[in-house]
């Protein structure tokens, strides 16, 4: 399983995703402001993902830097955690990676570790939430798969795999699961403008597994659903709501209502991490807006004349009336959400 991010020699190295399916290129970040960076401009993306890259970045910060007490250390890690949390606003993974980033600081400090001892304990935590990543996406997989029947046609949009988390992926996690369980299943990859994400990295990470896929482009998805090539719609999650309303790639909402009016069953899978039990509904999830240029250019091309007033809000919310169930790495949360959702978090 190829891996989207690694901690490598003190270093934190990724595979350029702006750059797939094309080329394979590793960026290597040495700085957290590097990470920061690497995050905002999409060179890492997916939820999870950017969760674990905050805090390897926040890790590689302390791990530069040369303070030499305790309280030195404490204000440049400070500084770390707020240019990760500047970065995206929208996926709750990034978030809650930093707060368990400051757990731990503040535990070691209380108990009188040195300036060098906080850094292995930062740098240890950080490969946790790596590892414990890849693990949830297994489970998570195991769970959905059961909800896969044999020879299901699946439509995903965006990209919910490994490139998205530490590896394995969410949504596609249950789809790698579903054929390793020996179903015979095909998979349908939304476009997903502007950034493509369905297009050039879905489909290359399914290609690579030898999963059938077919792209077609968004506006493609209610023609086919009509005429029944759709059996069951999988997506990831940014941020799921205390009541199951939940944000994910653009495009995600016009999809759940389609599967709707269609009779078409529609999942999310997201670990718990993705989980906001603070924000009681979708109204209070904040919607990144990104650069215009996204969507006026494909690569160095323009498209779009200039003059026109451009829109490029990354995320959308599906209310959860529209959802059958939510996959996560503690079983199948499904309606009443409320319940099964708090359940989960409180991991009973
Ligand atoms: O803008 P992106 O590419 O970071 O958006 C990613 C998505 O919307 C994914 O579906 C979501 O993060 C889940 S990834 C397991």
């Amino acid at each position: 399983m190829l891996p989207a991010i690694e901690w490598r020699d003190g270093a934190v190295v990724m595979i350029d995703q702006r750059k797939l399916p094309s080329s394979e290129v590793w960026v290597t970040c040495t700085t957290a402001r590097e990470v920061a960076r690497a995050i905002t401009s999409m060179v890492i993306r997916g939820a999870p993902a950017i969760g674990v890259a905050a805090a390897m970045g926040i890790a590689l910060g302390a791990r530069r830097s040369a303070a030499t007490g305790t309280r030195q250390l404490a204000a440049e890690f400070q500084k770390a955690c707020d240019l990760m949390a500047g970065t995206r606003p929208t996926a709750v993974n990034l978030f809650w990676a930093i707060e368990r980033m400051k757990r731990t600081f503040a535990a070691a400090a209380l108990a009188g570790a040195s300036a060098g001892e906080i850094r292995a304990a930062l740098e240890r935590e950080a490969l946790a939430i790596h590892d414990e990543d890849v693990e949830h996406c297994r489970e998570i997989g195991r769970v959905g798969a059961s909800f896969v029947p044999d020879g299901a046609r699946i439509l995903t949009h965006c990209n919910a795999g490994a490139l998205a988390t530490a590896g394995y992926g969410s949504a596609l996690g249950v789809i790698r699961a579903a054929v390793e369980a020996g179903k015979r299943v095909s998979v349908v990859a939304d476009e997903t403008r502007p950034f493509l994400q369905g297009a050039r990295l879905t489909a290359w990470e399914l290609v690579r597994d030898g999963i059938d896929t077919t792209i077609i482009t968004d506006s493609m998805a209610a023609a086919m659903m009509q005429q029944r090539q759709v059996d069951l719609v999988i997506v990831g999650a940014d941020r799921i709501a205390a009541n199951g309303d939940f944000a994910n790639k653009i495009g995600t909402y016009g999809l759940a209502v389609l599967a709707r009016a269609h009779g078409i069953p529609f999942y999310s899978a997201a670990p718990v991490s993705t989980i906001d039990l603070g924000t009681p509904d979708g109204s209070g999830i904040p919607i990144e807006e990104r650069p215009a240029r996204e969507v006026t250019h494909v690569g160095p091309v323009r498209l779009t004349p200039a003059g026109a007033a451009i829109r490029n809000p990354a995320f959308d919310i599906t209310p959860h009336a529209l959802v059958a169930a939510i996959f996560t790495e503690r079983g199948a949360c499904e309606p009443p959400f409320e319940q099964s959702l708090r359940r989960a978090v409180a991991g009973r």
